[in-house]
């Protein structure tokens, strides 16, 4: 069973958007904290089509024969590298992975010297992934081609939640152009190193949710009640109504120190049983970014149920959505009619 749909805001479906270049009138894709919300829409939108041609035998469509992408990891990474991957190789580009552990980095090379290296090979799209939080708004501002932000540190993670969204807007069965007024989303895990998280408050808020977040006390933001959420440290409390619970992973490799007790006491404060999911709203579904900590945040039976979890309707979202930034991004570049370049601070 499926949660009810949220009301639908009046102007949708069906939206309409400003046209050619307005639609989309950014070079980059460093954060969602970038995006006006029919922006975010646009971006939904866009991935529709992607969704649907990712489900045919014949996957191609040449839209971006002859450019190339960089997807330049400096973290590790399974579905966004992937993703990324995929999606430019169906949309006809020629597609470079550069890996930080067997790149020149190892050797003492800065990130700004990296970069001006990528952009003398002509890049037309890069795709970052860092550790530190702001690498990628410091790259987007030496390189001439578009940057898509594949993660970068405790910052943001753009294209997940766009995924997310998506997912969810499928889930229920909205059609495009429906945003998700109303939706009660709560938020568990470690809020405070997740990029995910952050990047999911600004766009789940901007689609008209009603944002819970829980973490224990340390791994809980200062002052996140300005990103216009509320916030729990009891996770059965937080579970309350909730149509949505969003699972996060603790991000050990981020924390210096101890965060929490021991695993075996998260799990029994913040884990997700089917036991606990019985406390949200009957038929709740169940998201996860992964990669995913069996055991310790998620049961098996959660993340693994057919009915309830989203987690890998996630995944296949996330090609459909890397797709339709990169075909966005690009439109300029491809001189398509009514996106002429940027100027100002967007070019
Ligand atoms: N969700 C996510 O970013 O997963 P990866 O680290 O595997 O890319």
């Amino acid at each position: 069973m499926q949660p009810s749909s949220p009301s639908l805001s009046p102007d949708s479906p069906a939206r309409s958007y400003p046209a050619g270049g307005l639609a989309f009138p950014h070079r980059d894709l460093t954060g969602i904290g970038q995006l006006a919300r029919h922006e975010i829409l646009y971006l939904l939108d866009e991935a529709e089509q992607w969704v649907e041609l990712n489900r045919q035998s014949q996957k191609r469509a040449d839209l971006l024969s002859g450019l190339t992408i960089i997807n330049a990891f400096f973290e590790n990474s399974t579905r966004t590298l992937l993703s990324f991957e995929i999606a430019g190789k169906r949309l006809g580009a020629d597609v470079v992975n550069m890996h930080a552990a067997t790149s020149s980095v190892k050797k003492g090379e800065t990130l700004i010297d990296t970069a001006m290296t990528l952009n003398a090979m002509r890049a037309d799209a890069i795709v970052i992934r860092h550790a530190s939080s702001g690498a990628v708004r410091l790259i987007a501002e030496k390189v001439d081609c578009p940057v898509l932000n594949a993660g970068d540190g405790q910052h943001e993670h753009p294209t997940q939640a766009l995924l997310d969204a998506l997912t969810i807007r499928h889930a229920l069965g909205l059609p495009k152009g429906s945003d998700l007024n109303g939706l009660r989303v709560t938020i568990c895990g470690d809020i405070l190193h997740s990029r995910v998280a952050r990047s999911n408050i600004l766009s789940l808020t901007a689609l008209g949710c009603e944002v819970s977040v829980c973490a224990p006390p340390a791994l809980m933001p200062a002052e996140i009640e300005v990103m216009g959420v509320k916030v729990f440290h009891d996770f059965d409390a937080a579970l309350k109504g909730a149509q949505v619970v969003m699972m996060l992973r603790l991000q050990m490799e981020r924390m210096q120190g101890q965060f929490i007790p021991s695993p075996r006491e998260y799990r029994h404060l913040y884990g997700l049983s089917l036991e606990r999911l019985a406390k949200a709203e009957a038929g709740a579904l169940v998201m996860h970014p992964g990669p995913m900590n069996r055991g310790i945040e998620i049961d098996s039976q959660v993340a693994d149920h057919v009915e309830r979890s989203l987690i890998t309707r996630q995944v296949e979202r996330g090609v459909a959505i890397r797709m339709a930034c990169l075909e966005v991004l690009t439109r300029r570049a491809r001189q398509l009619p009514g996106w002429e370049p940027l100027g100002g601070e967007n070019a």
